[in-house]
C-alpha cells in the first residue's frame, strides 16, 4: 500500500545489485510512493547484477560510479541535478564491502590493504559523498540521507569482522556531518542499524544462517526483513521525519535492547548438556 510519502521528491539510491538488495527494496517503495531518482552502482555490478531491469521498473537513468572516487561521486550528483531538472531531496547509501570477510581472513589476521579498502568503501564514501554533495550544494534544505548500518558497530558480533570497524565509522560521519548540514541547511543525516538480512553481501558473513535464527529469536517483533527496511527508509525521506538527524536508528524487531528471550532461552537448553558447549 502507497500513500503518497515523496510525491514530488527527487533523489539517489546507491548500492542496488539485485532484487535481494535493501536498496532495491528501497527504489521499488520510492517510486510506489511517487519520487523520481537515479540509481548508481559500480561497472562490475551493473555487469554482475541486474541494475538495468530496475533502472526499465522505476523510469530511472543509471548512473555508474566508484562510491570511493570523488570524481565519479562529483558526476553522479551532476548528471542527477540534469537529469531530474534540479537538486535532490534524498540520498541512499546501501554500500558494503570487506575483502577481509570475502576471503575469511580473521579479525587477529587481518589484509591491511584489504582492511584500508574495506573502511575505504562501507564508510569514507559515505563521507565523500556527503562532502561533493555539500560542494555542488545538491539537495534542498530539508532533504534525507540515510546510510545502512550494522549493529556490530557497538557490539562484537562473532565472524563481522573489519565490517564493524567500518560500521562504526559510518555511524560517526552521519553525527558530524549531520551537525554541519543540518545546522547550514537543514538536511538530516541518520544511518539505520538493519538486522541481518539474506542479501548479497549479507550471505558473505560468517555463520549468517545460525546468526539469523539467533537473531531472530532473540527479538520480540523477528527480524526485520529488506522490504521492512525498505520501508523504513521510506519514511525518513518524508516530511514526517523532519527533525529526526544526527542518529542510528535501530531496525532489528528489538534486538539491540535485549539480552536473553524465551526462544532463545528454550533452544540454548535444547544443547546445554552437549560437549561442544564445553568452550
Ligand atoms: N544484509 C545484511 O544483513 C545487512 C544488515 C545491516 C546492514 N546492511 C548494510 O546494507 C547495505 C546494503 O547491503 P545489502 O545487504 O543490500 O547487500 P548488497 O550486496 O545487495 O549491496 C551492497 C552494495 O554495495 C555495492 N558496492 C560495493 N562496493 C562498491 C563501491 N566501491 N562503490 C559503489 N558501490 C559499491 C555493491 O555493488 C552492492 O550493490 C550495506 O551497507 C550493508 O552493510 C546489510
Amino acid at each position: 500500500m502507497a500513500y503518497n510519502l515523496l510525491k514530488g521528491k527527487k533523489g539517489i539510491i546507491f548500492g542496488a545489485l539485485d532484487e535481494k538488495s535493501i536498496a532495491w527494496k528501497v527504489a521499488e517503495h520510492a517510486h510506489a510512493e511517487g519520487a523520481v531518482f537515479t540509481l548508481s552502482n559500480t561497472p562490475a555490478a551493473m555487469r554482475f547484477g541486474k541494475l538495468s531491469e530496475l533502472a526499465h521498473k522505476t523510469g530511472s537513468e543509471i548512473i555508474p560510479a566508484d562510491a570511493t572516487s570523488p570524481d565519479d561521486l562529483w558526476n553522479v550528483f551532476k548528471k542527477s541535478m540534469e537529469y531530474l531538472d534540479g537538486k535532490v531531496d534524498f540520498v541512499l547509501h546501501s554500500i558494503g564491502m570487506s575483502l577481509n570477510v570475502r576471503k575469511k581472513r580473521l579479525y587477529d589476521d587481518l589484509n591491511y590493504d584489504y582492511f584500508k579498502k574495506t573502511l575505504d568503501i562501507s564508510a569514507l564514501s559515505f563521507h565523500k559523498m556527503l562532502q561533493v554533495a555539500r560542494k555542488l550544494d545538491a539537495i534542498n534544505e530539508w532533504g534525507s540521507v540515510v546510510a545502512l548500518s550494522y549493529i556490530a558497530a557497538q557490539r562484537t558480533l562473532y565472524g563481522y569482522n573489519d565490517m564493524g570497524d567500518a560500521k562504526a565509522l559510518l555511524e560517526s560521519v552521519a553525527r558530524s556531518f549531520g551537525y554541519i548540514y543540518g545546522r547550514d541547511k537543514k538536511i538530516r543525516i541518520n544511518t539505520i542499524s538493519q538486522s541481518p538480512t539474506i542479501t548479497t553481501a549479507g550471505s558473505g558473513v560468517k555463520g549468517m544462517q545460525n546468526l539469523i535464527d539467533f537473531t531472530g529469536r532473540m527479538s520480540p517483533l523477528g527480524n526485520a526483513d529488506a522490504d521492512e527496511c525498505a520501508q523504513y527508509c521510506i519514511t525518513l525521506f518524508s516530511d514526517l521525519t523532519r527533525k529526526v538527524t544526527m542518529q542510528n536508528l535501530y531496525h532489528d524487531g528489538g534486538f539491540s535492547n535485549m539480552g536473553m528471550s524465551l526462544k532463545a532461552m528454550n533452544m540454548y537448553n535444547r544443547g546445554i548438556d552437549c560437549d561442544c558447549l564445553e568452550d
